[in-house]
């Protein structure tokens, strides 16, 4: 049973809320405080966060009680715990309430104790750690998989090891921010093509090979784009890589296990398994944990990210838990249950997606466990993301530095276990706040906004 929604606060009346400065500014403004005293001189940031929180426009940092469910408990935005509608939390299959998968965390927590006894390195690995590693390569039809505690430390530890200052980095202007501060860690040479744009990669390929024959080359994209729930051509991207001596890195973590024929992601729905140079990816979404990968077929390679990167060799492993629940969650996908539940997750997402156009809204990329949808204003963005949390839904209202600025948007993701019933009860419910903070009057959102 849900709870009644709350009423609307007078207090929170649009008008009210624009006038208090709450839909203005954004994290840009305040990302390089300026002064010589460090500890105060962001002081401006956390009276906006203040103001922000106080008109129940910071939708970030909720806390949420119990498990991740289609249904969940969550407290935040000044508003007490109360349970609502869930598409702000990451488990695509519905896999971490799956009681075979708890069922081994239990096992191995009472076998092997709650922590890694050290880094991958020394002493952190586990017989469920190696089992995970080889199970990995075998689902993607590499030869080898180096895991991190983190998938933030496997995307910014692949690109780190690899990739020294006298080489370059090209990267799709949208990917994630650890693949982005991994390239700007490791060199200067860093450029960005347009998302998804070939033709653009092929030009600054062919612009660096004409001035430097010796320097290696990079390629990063993802498979699927988590902002923007699109792909990009891995076998046009591979080729290109082939034909300009570069090498291609692809970032699964959205995709593997949640989407593709066997769990394997878009890299198997584009017939590219063992094709790919380098693949790497998080367990956080699908696979019920944190951690991530990498995976590759050159045993140097491997070598070099054990040895070299930084998240892999100076942090501590993957407890066995973990490692043991991945590993759980990896046999279920790569089972007929797999295969069922990531048609109900598509089931899911199709139907959604349609609702939302019928309810007049445009939603951003291809059918997939991530449904964003466009607003883009910050202003309206807030105002939706307040209205659906005062109908207990619960969406990730999406702005800088998650998303350029002028692009925010609301970014619902998708269990398996949602019913029907849930995604109808949404799609009405995310027309209706879109369309009230669309349409705000404009002086309302202008004004906001100069604030
Ligand atoms: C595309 C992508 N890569 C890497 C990561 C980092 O993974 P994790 O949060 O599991 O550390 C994320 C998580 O947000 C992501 O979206």
């Amino acid at each position: 049973m849900l709870n009644e929604p709350i009423p609307f606060d007078p207090a929170h009346d649009l008008d009210a809320l624009a006038a208090s400065g709450a839909l203005g500014g954004n994290v840009a403004l305040y990302r390089q405080p300026r002064g010589p005293d460090l500890l105060r001189r962001a002081a401006p940031l956390e009276d906006w966060c203040a103001l922000r929180m106080r008109h129940g426009v910071w939708p970030y940092a909720r806390l949420l009680s119990g498990p991740p469910g289609p249904l969940a408990t969550v407290e935040g935005d000044g508003l007490a715990a109360a349970q609502g509608i869930n598409f702000a939390s990451q488990d695509y299959l519905s896999l971490a309430a799956h009681p075979r998968v708890l069922d081994a965390a239990m096992r191995v927590l009472a076998e092997c104790g709650p922590h890694s006894a050290g880094s991958a390195i020394l002493l952190g690995n586990s017989r469920y750690s190696a089992a995970l590693e080889q199970e990995l390569a075998t689902l993607l039809r590499c030869q080898h998989a180096v895991l991190f505690p983190t998938g933030w430390g496997a995307a910014f530890g692949a690109v780190t090891s690899l990739v020294h200052s006298a080489d370059h980095v090209l990267i799709d202007t949208l990917a994630h921010a650890s693949l982005r501060q991994g390239a700007a860690a490791a060199t200067r040479n860093v450029a960005a093509f347009r998302h998804l744009d070939c033709d653009h990669l092929r030009e600054l390929l062919a612009g660096i090979r004409a001035v430097d024959a010796n320097g290696a080359i990079l390629v990063v994209t993802e498979g699927l784009f988590s902002m923007d729930a699109d792909s990009p051509d891995l076998p046009l991207m591979q080729y290109l890589c082939r034909e300009y001596g570069a090498t291609l890195l692809v970032d699964v973590a959205h995709d593997l296990g949640a989407m593709g024929p066997g769990g394997a992601g878009v890299i198997g729905a584009q017939g590219m398994l063992g094709k790919i140079d380098i693949v790497m990816g998080a367990f956080s979404k699908t696979f019920a944990s944190n951690g991530g990968f990498v995976a590759c077929n050159e045993r140097s390679v491997r070598r070099q990210l054990q040895l070299f990167a930084g998240p892999h060799m100076f942090s501590n492993a993957l407890s066995p838990v973990q490692a043991a629940t991945v590993l759980e969650c990896l046999r279920i996908v790569t089972a007929p249950e797999g295969e069922q539940l990531r048609a109900d997750l598509m089931r899911n997402a199709v139907e959604l997606r349609a609702l939302l156009q019928e309810e007049g809204l445009r939603c951003l990329g291809e059918a997939s466990p991530i449904v964003p949808l466009l607003l883009g204003s910050e202003a309206a963005t807030r105002i939706a993301g307040m209205l659906l949390a005062r109908e207990q839904v619960f969406v990730n209202p999406m702005e800088f530095p998650g998303v350029p600025l002028g692009a925010a948007r609301l970014r619902l993701q998708l269990m398996a276990r949602h019913t029907p019933a849930q995604i109808r009860r949404a799609a009405t419910l995310l027309g209706t706040a879109a369309r009230r903070a669309l349409a705000a009057p404009r002086p309302l959102l202008r004004r906001g906004a100069a604030a």
